[in-house]
């Protein structure tokens, strides 16, 4: 199960995005926004990551302006590894080196054809493990607030 989340100026993507899903057969579950009504990213962020920490999905696809605001907030929840992309390079490798569990875009930087694309990577892309194993509990340490 895959989760959604944008604000207004990530709606249009996310709307996009489900389009794309729906023709993979990918199951979501969307958090809203439900319109370009001007909204706050942060708590679009935070619903749909606690919905991933929470174990009802395994990932989650959020969408703002740039793609960074959503991301920031997301990275401030506990467990989210949450990677802004544009580029398919980037959604691939996060994947197989940081474990990223959310991927974030930005509606206004990259068009649908190519956020799809970074959506199908990021969610076909399998962790590599090993020495990246190391390097994403070194982040969930400084998470814990342990000094490396
Ligand atoms: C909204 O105007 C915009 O600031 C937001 O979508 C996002 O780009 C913030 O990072």
């Amino acid at each position: 199960m895959i989760v959604l989340a944008s604000d207004h100026a990530g709606f249009p993507l996310k709307e996009e995005i489900k389009t794309f899903l729906d023709g993979k057969g990918v199951e979501y579950i969307d958090c809203g926004t439900d319109s370009t009504a001007s909204v706050d990213y942060a708590k679009f962020a935070q619903t749909a990551c606690l919905k991933v920490t929470g174990g009802e999905a395994d990932k989650a696809i959020l969408c703002c302006g740039t793609g960074i605001g959503i991301s920031m907030a997301a990275n401030k929840v506990k467990g989210i590894r949450a990677a802004c992309c544009s580029d398919y390079f980037s959604a691939k490798f996060t994947r197989m080196h940081n474990d990223a569990n959310v991927l974030c875009m930005g509606a206004r930087v990259i068009g649908g054809g190519l956020a799809c694309e970074l959506v199908d990577v990021f969610l076909n892309t399998e962790f590599e493990g090993g020495r990246h194993q190391r390097r994403v509990d070194q982040i969930t340490a400084i998470e814990n607030g342990e000094i490396l």
